[in-house]
This record gives structure tokens, sequence and C-alpha cells, in this order.
């Protein structure tokens, strides 16, 4: 699946859209480089799962709890040194949880994290343009992605 995202706004309606369908123990992985857009997505996505703090970015933390219709987790493994550090964490604790993770930086402990994932990959195409892949690992995934296909999100498809 795949959208065009031409502005901030249009990012964060997407993965709104996510949060509002998301279910118990979910687990969404986000690459992108810098700047592509990974923390806005997440936003949106918190927003759509009824988070009402602000979220922000929490590379020095290596993980944040929000609450909102579920737990969210917000993981972002860009200050990650090295392997065996994010295995000594405990992350497993939350990724078979009831709550929702989601991994920014994800592709830096790809082999550490949970198989059956959503994949989001961002893409920097322009200032204000980014390109959005959604790639399902797993049956449940698939179900999410279809479901995400029939809310018709209306101006962003490719
Ligand atoms: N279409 C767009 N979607 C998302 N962000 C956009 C878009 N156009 C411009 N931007 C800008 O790009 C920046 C994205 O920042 P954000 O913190 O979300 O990126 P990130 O991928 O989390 O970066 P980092 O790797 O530092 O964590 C913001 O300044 C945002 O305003
Ligand atoms: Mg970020």
């Amino acid at each position: 699946m795949l959208f065009i995202s031409r502005s901030p706004q249009a990012t964060q309606a997407i993965g709104s859209k996510l949060g509002e369908i998301i279910k118990p123990g979910d687990v969404i992985l986000i690459i992108g480089e810098l700047g592509a857009g990974k923390t806005c997505f997440v936003q949106g996505l918190a927003r759509g799962l009824g988070v009402e703090e602000n979220i922000s970015s929490p590379s020095f933390v290596l993980l944040r709890q929000y609450n909102g219709r579920l737990p969210l987790y917000h993981v972002d493994l860009y200050r990650l040194e090295k392997l065996p550090e994010i295995a000594d964490l405990g992350l497993d604790d939350y990724f078979y949880s009831e709550g929702v993770s989601v991994i920014e930086w994800a592709n830096r402990a790809l082999e550490l994290l949970p198989a059956e994932h959503l994949l989001i990959e961002l893409k920097i195409v322009s200032a204000r343009q980014r390109r959005i892949a959604l790639t399902p690992e797993g049956v449940r995934y698939t179900e999410l992605v279809t479901h995400l296909k029939d809310m018709n999100i209306s101006g962003f498809d490719k």
C-alpha cells in the first residue's frame, strides 16, 4: 500500500486512521531517513488512538509510554549503539503486551524485533512530499492493511 503525502498534516492524517483501527498487541515498525516524518506519523497515530498528550521525539529516551484507548509504547532506536543493548532492554515485554508498540529506526535492530509487524517506510521526495509505503508481515497485518484500504483515505492514494 502506497501513499504520497504532501504535508505534515497529511502524514498525520494517515497515521491517525491507522491509530483508529489498531488492536492490542500490534507492532508497527517505522523506517526512513532523518526528517522523513517518522515522528510526525506517530503523532497522528497517537491522536487516532485517543492519546491527548503531545508526542515528542524520544531520541534521548529509548521508550515512552502514552495512554489512549490502548497503551502506546513509542520506541526510538536512533541512539542504539550495538545490538546486544536492545536484547537487555526487556522490550519484548512491551511487544507482546496488550499495548501497541511503534518503533522508529526499526532497521537498526530488525532481527530482534517481532517478525510479524506492519512496516512503514517513509521517503523524502521533496521539501513537503513524502512517499509512504506500508508492508504487512503476517496475517494480522495483511488484515490491518485491508481494513485501511477499505477506509478510502481520500486524497492520499497514489
Ligand atoms: N509530507 C510531510 N510529512 C511529514 N513531515 C513533513 C512533510 N513535509 C515536511 N515535513 C517536515 O519534515 C519533518 C519531519 O520530522 P520528524 O521529526 O517527523 O522526522 P523523523 O523521521 O522522526 O526524524 P528523526 O529521524 O530525526 O526522528 C518536520 O519538520 C515536518 O514538518
Ligand atoms: Mg523521529
